[in-house]
This record gives C-alpha cells, structure tokens and sequence, in this order.
C-alpha cells in the first residue's frame, strides 16, 4: 500500500445486518472504543479490517489514537525478527494500561509465535490470539467484557477461514479480499505455516457474493488475497480453479479491475497468463517471489522449483499480448550463501528485468527448519548483497519506467498530494503515475494521463482531458 496519500478514511463502507444477537452486544458496549495498530503484510492489514468488523458490530466506536481507546488492539508480524521486536517496543509504551482501564491485545503472527509468554514479558497485556482463531474473537470479547482477566486463542488446528459480517475497510477505492489464509508449503526461512496455519480457501460462492457487495458499495477494484493465492482450491462442490475464480470476479458487473497476491512460482500455470491477456479487468502485473537465483539455496529454501522452472514461467508471462508487470521478493544471505550464489541472484535479476524487488536480508526465526542452518553470513556481509542489489534495480527501474515516457495510460486516481498539488492514481501494472489537474476531486476515478516523467518507483504524467 502506499504511504504517500491522503485519502478520506472509509468513505464507502460495506453494509451489512446485524443480527438481534449482535445488537443486544452492541448496545452494551456502545460508547466503547477500540483502536487497532497494524504491522506486516496486506493480509494483516485486511484482518486488521475485519477484525475492526467484529468490534464494531459489538458497538465499539473505532478511533484513531490509542491515547483515547478502551481497547487497543496490535496486530502483530513476525516475519522477521526486526518486525516481531518493533511490537514488544511499542507493548513497552502501555506498561500502565492497567491503571489506565485499557485492554491490550496482540494478534496476529507474534501473537501465535510467542503464545502465552506474552503474558510473562508484558503483564499488562489481557488478549493474545493468532490469527487462525480470529474465529473465536467474539467468544474472547465475551470473556474480557465479563472481567476475565486474560484470554487466548492459539489453536492452529483449523479448517475455517475467518469472514465477518461486516468488514470495515480502510481503503475506499481498492477493496483487499481474503480467498484463501494459511500456507501448506514448508519454505525453510518462514515462519508462516507456523503462525497461521495450514492452507483452507473460502467457497467461491461466498467469494463471489462479496464481490458483488463490494462493487455495491462502490468498489470497481478489488485485490484478491493469500499467501499462496494462486493455490486457491474451491472447497464447494463447484470446485472452481484459481483461474475459474478470478475469471468469474473479473465478469462481476461493475469490476474493472481485479488484483491477486501473493502468486507461488509452483503453482503459477500457464493459464493465468493467458486470462489476464483475454480479459482486460485482470490487471497487467504479476507478483512471483523468487527469493534466491542459486538451484542450490533454492533447494535449501525448500522452494520446490529450479531456477530454469521459475525462468520458464516468467517466459510465459513475458509472452503474453499485455505488457504484463512483474515484481518479486528476494533474500539475501541466506545461511550458507556463497558470493557465487549471490552472483547468480544478480544474474536473474538481468534476466527478468523486474519492474520492484522487495529484497531483504535473511533473518533467522524460531520454528522453522533454516533457524539452525550452518554458516550463517555476516550482518555486514548481508547488508552489502542487499545494498548491491537494491541500487542495480534501481538502476532497472529507472530505465524500464523511462522506457513509457510518451506512452499513455488509465490511472485510477488513489490520492492527493496536498503540497505538491498533486493527484496519484496507479496503472493497471500497478505503477504510480502523480499528475495535476485543474478538476476539483479526482478520487476514485479513471483519468488518461500522458506518461512525462519516470523515477525508480513513480512516473510523472499529463491529464488528458
Ligand atoms: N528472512 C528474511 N526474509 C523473509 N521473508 C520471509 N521469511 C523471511 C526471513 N526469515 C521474505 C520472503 C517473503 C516475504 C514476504 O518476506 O521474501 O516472500
Ligand atoms: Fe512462507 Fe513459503 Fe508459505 Fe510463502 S510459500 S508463506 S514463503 S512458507
């Protein structure tokens, strides 16, 4: 998501009845608040969403600041270690929350990491619960509204996905949707099949029929969701295929534009390609993380594909009648890693010719099977890979955007530049493009803009009346 916008928070909410159940709870909580503090990924961000659902369905007010909430909600990742300590520094801050009459809770991939020794290192906090019992959050409420000191929702063992009967969306104009949670691959760096589970997709049924409320209220763009989302396996009797899925989210009346992240390389079929060439609302771009260019570390990653498979797909994609954008995630230093090994990272990445690399430095994290691999590279070592590697892509972005100056495209406008007067709307390949425009509010539309100017991470465009 990016960082850059002022967007008017939640003007188009989803609606959604609430039950006479839900209401008797929610008159006993009105005047309540909550507020919720989201780190990692999309799909915490859309928990945090859908969490935020429940709670207002509850008749909690949401706020902005913790200062002012009753309860106050961390939704928490622990993908690498610098992410997972950056919470426990921030818990730090609500050490008197006790005296203050504020509930603290940690969700999310600390929370089931960590479990109950959260309790042990922040007394203070009252709720821990991992996203795979999200399920259970009603029932946990139900706990800390009756005086229960301390409730926890730990269990991994689930085959339900967590949807809400309402859920309160942060962005206006593209909507995020869960298709699928969990991971059923073992890569040997990730902790995520440890902390939130194994791999269960929702029906398409239900999938569908949020996609036409979306588009309902307002929506024409909508990011479908998973950590392996090209895995998608309907659990209906349908049992439609990723491909099926997205085609039918594509044919939804009134969507113009459907995304889908995170793709895994072993499950990324020729197919996919070929949808997105024959049906313009798929949009032209392709997140396919890689993580290393070696076969050897490839197969230490327990990644399941060689690089000629991985090089092989990416034929496919840049085969395709759309200039279809791709973006990928790398690590470097992983244990053993030799400087020949990171060579051939960097060799791929002439190869593809990526337009965004989210490269990162190995970081070991418990549960998982790379944790006590030998010869681990040196911090300093790992940051000289990533800084090599994140200025030659800059270099490639810098020429591939360069490469559109002159050529025009749709935007769909997600922002405003306040002091540099400034609209901001994405391609349908996802890049940025920052325009002016004499019109007074360009939020959520469609605009033709002229490609002017091209940066590493944005271009410059002209608005075509
Ligand atoms: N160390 C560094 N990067 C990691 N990622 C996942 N686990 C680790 C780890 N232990 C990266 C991968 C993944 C992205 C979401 O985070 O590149 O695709
Ligand atoms: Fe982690 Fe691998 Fe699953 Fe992605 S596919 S979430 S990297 S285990």
């Amino acid at each position: 998501m990016s960082g850059h916008i002022d967007i008017p928070i939640g003007s188009l909410l989803p609606k959604g009845p609430l039950t006479p159940c839900a209401l008797s709870v929610a008159s006993a909580n009105s005047g309540r608040s909550f507020y919720i503090e989201t780190f990692g990924c999309q799909m915490n961000a859309h928990d945090s969403e859908k969490v935020a659902g429940v709670l207002l369905a509850r008749g909690y007010r949401q706020v902005e600041s913790a200062v002012d909430a009753d309860l106050v909600f961390f939704n928490t990742c622990s993908i690498r270690e610098k992410a997972a300590q950056k919470v426990f520094t921030r818990l730090g801050d609500f050490r008197d929350a006790r005296g203050e009459n504020k509930i603290i809770g940690v969700l999310g991939c600390v929370a089931q990491q960590e479990g109950e020794s959260i309790f042990k290192r922040a007394p203070w906090v009252r709720m821990v619960c991992g996203s795979a019992s999200y399920r259970k959050l009603p029932e946990l409420l139900d706990g800390l509204e009756a005086g229960q000191t301390r409730v926890t929702g730990l269990d991994l063992d689930t085959d339900e996905t967590f949807e809400t009967e309402i859920t309160r969306r942060d962005n206006p104009i593209r909507a995020y949707l869960t298709i699928i949670e969990g991971c059923d691959y073992a890569c040997s760096y990730c902790v995520v099949p440890h902390t939130r589970g194994p791999q269960r997709s929702r029906s398409s049924a239900a999938v569908l029929e949020e996609v036409r409320r979306l588009v309902d209220s307002g929506y024409t763009e909508v990011q479908l969701l998973g950590q392996t989302v090209n895995s998608y396996r309907d659990p209906s009797p349908r049992g439609m295929s990723f491909v099926e899925l997205l085609l039918a989210v594509a044919e939804v009346p009134g969507m113009r534009r459907v995304r889908f992240t995170t793709s895994h390389p072993n499950d990324f079929t020729r197919e996919i390609v070929e949808a997105i060439d024959s049906t313009p609302a798929l949009c032209d771009h392709i997140h396919l993380p890689v993580q290393s260019g070696s076969d050897r570390i490839l197969k230490q990653m327990l990644r399941t594909y060689s690089r000629d498979e991985y090089l092989s797909k990416i034929d496919w994609i840049r085969s395709a009648r759309r200039p279809i954008s791709i973006t990928t995630d790398i690590i470097v230093g992983f244990p053993g890693e030799t400087e020949a090994e990171f060579a051939e990272t960097m060799s791929l990445l002439e190869s593809v010719q990526y337009d965004g690399v989210f490269a990162f430095k190995y970081s070991p994290r418990p549960n998982t099977s790379a944790k006590d691999m030998p010869d681990a590279i040196p911090e300093e070592e790992k940051s000289r890979r990533l800084a090599i590697l994140q200025s030659r892509q800059r270099e490639i972005q810098i020429a591939r955007n360069q490469f559109l100056i002159g050529m025009e495209f749709e935007a769909l406008v997600d922002g405003r530049h306040a002091a540099r007067n400034q609209w901001a709307g994405r391609t349908t390949s996802n890049r940025i493009v920052n325009f002016t425009s004499p019109e007074e509010n360009l939020l959520g539309q469609y605009c033709q803009v002229k490609i002017a100017g091209a940066g590493p991470n944005s271009l410059v465009g002209e608005h075509l009346a």
